[in-house]
């Protein structure tokens, strides 16, 4: 059985001058490498495969993280498909001071795994156990039928959950 805590990866690194912008914040692009970086793990811990980022699906830079930051990256699997992964991710940082941590940032990719060759190959399935990694399971379907057809594989009918929750009840 294969839950999030089994592929759960944390990164905590220092935000350096030379990764922000103009207003020593740090740079989106840096932030979204590390979060590739963890996710990847993530999903390699899950697979025990070769992985490759599928897509980003979905990216929230709520807050800015200052230069000097702490900060921390934290990904799992959120659900498992035939070949492809979810991994949600949560960026925290810290306050200098007390040590509390607050959510700067989240977002979710996908991950595929793949044989030697570059085939997709099938990973295990994911069991979710704690509220939010149900909560976060359940919807993953829907992110997926969206995410194939933004990108052209999936037509609009086809995507059955996705329509469902524009219906009201
Ligand atoms: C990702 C990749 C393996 C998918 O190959 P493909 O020919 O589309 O394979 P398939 O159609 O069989 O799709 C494989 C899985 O990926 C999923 N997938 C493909 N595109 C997706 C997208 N845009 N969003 C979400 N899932 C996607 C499919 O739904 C399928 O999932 P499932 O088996 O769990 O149902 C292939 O496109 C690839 O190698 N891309 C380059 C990856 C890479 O180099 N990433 C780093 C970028 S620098």
């Amino acid at each position: 059985m294969h839950t999030p805590k089994d592929s759960r990866t944390v990164m905590t690194d220092l935000v350096l001058p030379s990764e922000t912008n103009p207003l020593n914040n740090l740079f989106g692009g840096e932030l979204l490498a590390r979060m590739d970086r963890a996710a990847s793990i993530a999903a390699r811990r899950h697979s025990r495969r070769i992985v490759v980022t599928a897509s980003v699906n979905h990216v929230a830079f709520n807050r800015s993280v200052p230069v000097g930051s702490v900060v921390t990256v934290e990904a799992a699997v959120s659900r498992a498909f035939k070949t492809s992964m979810e991994i949600f991710i949560d960026v925290w940082i810290e306050d200098r001071f007390s040590g509390e941590k607050t959510k700067a940032n989240e977002a979710i990719y996908t991950f595929v795994a793949v044989d030697d060759t570059g085939k997709p190959t099938e990973v295990p399935a994911l069991i979710p156990e704690t509220d939010l990694e149900v909560e976060r399971f359940e919807a993953a379907l829907r992110r997926k039928q969206l995410s194939l057809v933004l990108a052209g594989k999936l037509k609009p009918k086809d995507a059955t959950e996705l329509k469902a929750i524009f219906i009201d009840k």
